[in-house]
């Protein structure tokens, strides 16, 4: 059994391995009885057939009530920590999942947005999940959780994290090509550094410079599934040298893929498909600042894209020499910003 990290993880362990052993307890009996029987009472020559007993009150009562017991026994424990599941506390932290093919959001109240699901060590969490395309299902065994996300409604599922650590979030229902790939991790954190991270992580595009902050939203945001940064043609195309490269549409039509074509791509997936590829990325909702940052870090790299970041600062700008580490650090800080995000 995977890392018991949850509140209701032992429960469900404990039953679990209730029913193992009393299955196994019970096949290992009837084989040994059956061979046994079979070897003891076969036909052989001198021994003739007995009459065999045709009634038995006390082993049919016996039979009855001993499993009866058994059951109702795992059917109390089982029905009692379902409807533990089932019932979030009401002091519970809300994080928003929606699930599409093939990635997973974790919104958090704060609207920061993350492929990673961080959740704070040792306090109840109620997961909202719902679904963009088709159904999918967040499962995370070392939490013994599993919740579908369906589109068109919400479910909920909640958990008390026990243990600090990281552990496996998988997609458990088939949901087309990518399913296998559809795995992201849960972070337990510390209460204290949950809440650093969640504000840092909130508001990582302003103080991260853009194209990094960019290849955070590809890598955060569910890009990475299908666009490769190698040159390899995935589901989608490649982002590798995209920017300035000419691009031939199914419709026939040629442009060159600029800052407005990008944009539109992401915007409306549907309207500009490159030809070869199929009509199947999903609208991922990103503000302009993101979609800046974003086209940043698909600029960054590309051979196409050649724009200086570096201020030439002239015979004038050596002359202080006692400013002049400052200076220059502080010069190409602000310009490597104004051009990523610029344009
Ligand atoms: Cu999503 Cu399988």
């Amino acid at each position: 059994m995977p890392d018991q990290a949850s509140s209701y993880a032992g429960e469900v362990d404990w039953l679990f391995y209730f029913i193992l052993i009393i299955c196994t307890v019970m096949f290992a009996l009837i084989c040994v009885l059956m061979v046994l029987f079979v070897w003891r009472y076969r036909a052989r020559p001198g021994h003739s057939e007995t009459r065999t007993a045709s009634h038995s009150t006390a082993l049919e009562l016996t039979w009855t009530i001993i499993p009866t017991i058994v059951v109702m026994f795992i059917f109390y424990y089982g029905f009692r920590g379902f409807l533990d599941m089932a019932t979030p506390p009401p002091n519970a932290y809300e994080i928003n999942v929606t699930a599409r093919k093939w990635s997973w959001d974790f919104l958090y109240p704060n609207g920061h947005v993350d492929s990673e699901l961080h959740v704070p060590n040792d306090r109840p969490v109620r997961l909202v999940l719902t679904s963009q395309d088709v159904i999918h299902s967040l499962f995370i065994p070392a939490f013994r959780i599993k919740k579908d996300a369906v589109p068109g409604r919400y479910n909920q599922t909640w958990f008390r994290p026990t243990r600090i650590g990281e552990y496996d979030l998988f997609c458990a229902e088939y949901c087309g090509t990518q399913h296998s790939g559809m795995i992201t991790k849960v972070i337990v954190e510390d209460p204290a550094v949950f809440s650093s991270w969640l504000e840092k992580a909130g508001n990582f595009i302003d103080t991260m410079p853009p194209a990094e902050a960019g290849k955070r939203i590809y890598e955060k945001r569910g890009c990475a599934q299908c666009h490769s940064l190698d040159g390899t043609a995935s589901t989608g195309p490649t982002l590798k040298n995209l920017f300035g490269e000419k691009v031939l549409l199914t419709d026939g039509t040629e442009l060159i893929a600029d800052e407005n074509y990008l944009r539109r791509s992401i915007k409306d997936p549907g309207g500009e498909v490159v030809r070869g590829f199929e009509n199947v990325m999903p609208l991922i909702n990103l503000n302009d600042a993101e979609i800046n940052v974003l086209i940043a870090f698909i600029k960054s790299i590309s051979e196409h894209y050649q724009a200086s970041t570096q201020v030439d600062l002239g015979t004038n700008g050596a002359t202080a020499t006692g400013a002049a580490d400052a200076t220059t650090h502080g010069v190409a800080n602000e310009n490597t910003q104004s051009t990523g995000s610029g344009n």
